[in-house]
């Protein structure tokens, strides 16, 4: 199986699976508990059915959106996400260069490989840094000001991570960063031998959004344990308000998932909120974005803009979550997988693959730009 096999979703998955050892892909893969909010995800797309105008004049389609001040050429762009040097030695460098090409946003995650500092510099496409509140508050001044000095436009403050989600497969693979290996851990390394060379031969590993204020090299931590031991659990809306008045710009929560917190977000100065479960690695039995997204737009689209991520593998996911009044859809499996499997290569051809699902879908559905969509374009239907 080559780059060129891969059509959708599920081939980028496989090939990424052959690519790299398993506990680095099952680390991508997994989600939290039993996984049931994770497979939802996806799944919650079928609980409406799309409802197409016809005879409109189509040929000319335009997929621009306006996300916080940002514009973008497409309604989907690619979330914070983190260690990516792990699962390609180009990582989140590969990343910003797709985005770039594909002229929409990219995040760069404070468990990020590559500094946000140096992404700015080279790219223009829009940035948003995701940020995680540590109880080290000199560690959390320095972030906010290494985004502002790199003339960073948005600040992602995820919400949903206050303790770590119970990821088993993590458990039973030992995953860690950096990582140690266990003796089954090791074997897998020995049958990815492509992925080890890479990896020896490449920058060494380091999370440069953290190194300066967290030493790491005598320990190595699960990214529960990372969530638990060092992110603060008091963390409330009296602190993030004043972050929001200090950054004073572009400024949006991510894991908003009721009506109540959206109301909070619009009321203390947020701009966007991104209703997501963090993939379903965090609370398994959440609720989906998508379940969500149309109660959160009556009530607060109007003040915000209202984002979704999680589960998106097609065209029709994004146009569904756009016909119910999303801003702008976050993509995170959907362009790691490629990334492990070929590098921005891959992920150029995941882009380019959506990008000509959500174009051919908008036209059969009659519509010729984003606002063209809405709610009538959508029929709540049973799933079985
Ligand atoms: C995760 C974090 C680090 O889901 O975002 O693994």
């Amino acid at each position: 199986m080559r780059l060129n096999d891969c059509h959708n979703f599920q081939d980028f998955r496989r090939l990424a699976r052959r690519r790299l050892p398993r506990p680095i892909f099952d680390y991508i893969d997994g989600g939290a508990d039993d996984e049931v909010t994770m497979r939802r995800n996806t799944s919650a797309f079928d609980t409406c059915a799309l409802v197409p105008n016809v005879l409109r004049g189509v040929s000319d389609v335009d997929l621009s959106v306006t996300v916080m001040g940002q514009k973008l050429d497409l309604p989907f762009y690619l979330s914070p996400t983190a260690l990516q040097r792990l699962f390609h030695h180009r990582g989140e460098r590969a990343t910003a260069a797709a985005a770039e090409r594909f002229g929409t946003m990219f995040g760069v995650s404070s468990l990020g490989t590559v500094s946000m500092e140096e992404l700015a510099r080279k790219h223009s496409t829009p940035q948003v840094y995701q940020f995680y509140f540590h109880k080290d508050r000199g560690l959390n001044r320095a972030m906010m000001e290494t985004a502002r000095q790199s003339g960073i436009k948005v600040m992602m403050l995820t919400v949903d991570s206050i303790t770590g989600g119970n990821r088993e497969r993590d458990l039973r693979t030992g995953f860690t960063i950096p990582f140690r290996l266990t003796a089954g851990g090791m074997y897998q390394f020995a049958i990815k031998p492509g992925w080890g060379l890479n990896f020896l031969t490449h920058e060494k590993f380091s999370l440069p959004q953290l190194d300066a204020h967290i030493d790491m090299k005598g320990d190595s931590l699960s990214i529960s344990r990372y969530f638990t031991e060092m992110l603060d659990p008091t963390m409330n809306w009296d602190d993030v308000a004043r972050m929001v008045a200090q950054w004073n710009g572009q400024f949006c929560l991510k894991g908003i998932m009721s009506v109540a917190d959206a109301r909070r977000a619009a009321d203390i100065g947020c701009t966007g909120i991104v209703l997501s479960n963090h993939g379903g690695r965090q609370l398994d039995g959440s609720a989906t974005g998508f379940d969500q997204l149309d109660d959160i737009v009556q009530a607060v689209g109007h003040r915000l803009d209202v984002l979704i991520d999680g589960g998106i593998q097609r065209g029709t996911h994004v146009l569904k979550a756009l016909s119910l009044g999303a801003k702008a859809v976050g993509l995170g499996r959907y362009y790691l997988f490629p990334l492990a499997a070929a590098g921005q290569a891959g992920i150029e051809r995941a882009l380019g693959q959506l990008k000509s699902e959500v174009v051919r879908d908008m036209r059969l559905m009659g519509a010729r730009r984003v606002s063209d969509l809405g709610r009538e374009n959508l029929r709540y239907v049973a799933v079985g």
